[in-house]
């Protein structure tokens, strides 16, 4: 197996296809925006983007273990000896990583804090994950899964880490570029029409920078990319402002389960910090308003971290000082992420 076959959605999905690009008219007329975008994430397996990173992250370590050399290959020799994948996760991370060793016939432990729903535990337990609750945060999570990773009982899938060139980390925010690269075929070709902001979520900022990245050119030459966070857990806007990495204290407790982070990835406020991303908060009235404002308006049915995006856009466009700020105006054409369905709430 080479990285060529793990490029190919096609190769993770048999029945690949792109998640839809939803217009909003309703949603740019309250907001006084010309246009808002929303790429459907929730319509991606397993229900959230969160998939692409995982999965490509996973079944590409399990290659470079066993030296499989295609997929069945790569099956055969995880079924001698099956290796075992080992990641923290809120929940969607690790599901990801469980389906990447379901796929190779490999094994799958996920550390879950402990404020994860039983839903979400269970549904990683289902595809065959080992789940191990660990109590604290997110962040006490990736540690835990970090000391089993150094005590050799697996091969470490993480989505965030505190160096800028860890390469796991790297093909998780490569697994996540696939949004992107769908986007640049689904997005206006005219370039007034292109997006001119970015309102994207973010827990440790990964897939923020993989948009960042991935839609560098495909913008409008002066488009803005703003990362909304849970004000209780901002910790993109904290390193950005700091310009490095900052543990933020604390429970970290949002509705938006998943953005409940207390560290940036290194990784990605590097990328973020490039593309001079903007950082915006959001309460957790807000959050929770989301979802119904998002369905109100057209948009598919999603969680308060689903539509956190639009939380950050709906603050921003109702407040004339953050419109000024943002540039936002009747002629913004903004895209969002509606990051994972309703299903798992
Ligand atoms: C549904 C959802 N939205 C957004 C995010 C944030 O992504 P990141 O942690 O890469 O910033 C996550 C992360 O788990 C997620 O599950």
């Amino acid at each position: 197996m080479n990285d060529h076959w793990l490029d190919d959605p096609a190769a993770l999905w048999p029945d690949y296809r792109p998640t839809p690009l939803l217009d909003l008219p309703a949603l740019a007329h309250r907001l006084g925006v010309a246009r808002v975008l929303a790429k459907a994430e929730n319509e991606r397996p397993l229900g959230n983007f969160k998939a692409l990173g995982g999965l490509t992250a996973g079944l590409r370590a399990l290659a470079r273990a066993t030296g499989a050399t295609d997929p069945d290959d790569l099956r055969r020799r995880c079924r001698q000896a099956p290796p075992r994948l080992l990641c923290a996760s809120d929940g969607n991370h690790g599901l990801a990583v469980t389906a990447a060793a379901q796929r190779a016939q490999a094994r799958a432990r996920v550390y879950l804090p402990a404020a994860v729903s039983a839903a979400r535990a269970q549904r990683i337990a289902a595809l065959g994950g080992e789940v191990v609750r660990v109590g604290g945060s997110y962040d006490d999570a990736v540690l835990a899964a970090r000391a089993a990773a150094g005590r050799g009982e697996g091969l470490l899938i993480a989505d965030t880490s505190d160096d800028r060139d860890d390469p796991v980390v790297a093909d998780v925010m490569a697994g996540y570029g696939l949004i992107a690269r769908e986007l640049r075929a689904q997005l206006p070709t005219e370039a007034r029409d292109r997006p001119s902001h970015v309102f994207v979520q973010a827990g440790v900022g990964g897939l923020a920078a993989a948009l960042a990245d991935g839609l560098h050119g495909t913008l409008q030459a002066t488009a803005r990319i703003v990362v909304v966070e849970p004000a209780s857990a901002a910790c993109v806007m904290r390193a950005l402002a700091a310009a490095r990495p900052v543990r933020l204290p604390g429970e970290l407790a949002t509705v938006a389960e998943m953005l409940s982070c207390g560290l940036v990835s290194s990784p990605a406020l590097a990328v973020l910090a490039r593309h001079r991303a903007a950082a915006l908060t959001v309460d957790e009235d807000e959050l929770l308003a989301a979802p119904q404002r998002l369905r109100e308006h057209g948009g598919p049915a999603s969680t308060p971290s689903g539509g956190a995006g639009l939380a950050g856009l709906w603050r921003a466009a109702a407040d004339p000082a953050l419109r000024e700020r943002h540039a936002l105006d009747a002629h913004s054409v903004v895209l969002l992420t509606i990051t994972e369905g309703a299903a798992p709430a």
